[in-house]
């Protein structure tokens, strides 16, 4: 039965190798993960990493306690959304330039809308002394920047919400600073303009919002590549209705 003894011998082979095989893989991948946690934690590395969403998948495990805020270092549980914009982080230098075109003060209430690791929010209560609030709908990043938040001692100053930032109330905020789609600026639009209070700066990092007009827009170079930062302010004919 020469097929019979040859089926065996494939059979035993192929265990042998599952066997052996398995632990290589589950070490490789968890060390792949590790990677991708370790880079998320460079603020300010100056290479510029394009993330994707493979590097922060978005977790469905369910808030811990619904609007309420949690332990310190751990964001607020807000309402799950649709992502609507991929995570690439600013470059710190435009972070400060933003905030500085937004005339950012200690009397101010910064609201990042898809705050991604954080650094909007917490530049804004470390280096300005404004109270900060970042809005991220992915929950390790979301983690993450409350994390940051109590270690850089500014947890007194700044609320991570882990949630959807069309579903949050932005109306406390003096400043907002952007960096999504021009298919979410879009959307957002009418949002901003039916909760932000008139005098209120609005920044954004590369993509304007469509349909307004910037009060000042700026070009800046950093190494190879050109960065814009455009700044809007909320007139009063915004405030408590949609614009014409
Ligand atoms: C281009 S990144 C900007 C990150 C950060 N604001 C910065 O400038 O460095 C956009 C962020 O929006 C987040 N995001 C996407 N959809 C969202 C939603 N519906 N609600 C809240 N955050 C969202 C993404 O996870 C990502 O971190």
């Amino acid at each position: 039965m020469p097929t019979l003894r040859w089926m065996i011998g494939f059979l035993l082979v192929s265990t042998l190798l599952l066997v052996a095989l398995t632990p290589y893989q589950l070490t490789r991948s968890r060390s792949a993960s590790a990677a991708a946690a370790q880079n998320s934690g460079q603020q300010d590395s100056g290479e510029r990493r394009i993330y994707t969403n493979d590097d922060f998948p978005v977790s469905d495990a369910p808030p811990s306690s619904e609007g309420t805020k949690s332990d310190a270092g751990q964001p607020v549980a807000g309402p799950k959304g649709e992502r609507v914009a991929p995570f690439v982080p600013t470059p710190m230098e435009i972070v400060d330039r933003m905030l500085e075109l937004a005339r950012t003060t200690s009397k101010d209430v910064v609201y990042d809308l898809g705050s991604g690791d954080g650094r909007i929010v917490l530049r804004a209560a470390q280096q300005f002394g404004a109270r900060a609030v970042g809005v991220e709908l992915d929950h390790n990043l979301a983690v993450e920047s409350a994390e940051k938040a109590k270690e850089m001692k500014v947890d007194n100053l700044v609320t991570f919400i882990e949630g959807d930032l069309f579903q949050t109330d932005i109306s406390p905020a003096s400043v907002v600073t952007v960096y999504l789609l021009l298919s979410t600026n879009d959307r957002l639009r009418p949002v901003l303009e039916k909760q932000l209070r008139p005098g209120t700066r609005v920044v954004a990092h590369d993509i304007r919002i469509p349909g307004w007009k910037a009060a000042r827009e700026e070009e800046v170079t950093l190494g190879l590549g050109i960065h814009y930062v455009y700044l809007y302010e909320i007139p009063g004919a915004f405030s408590g209705a949609a614009a014409p």
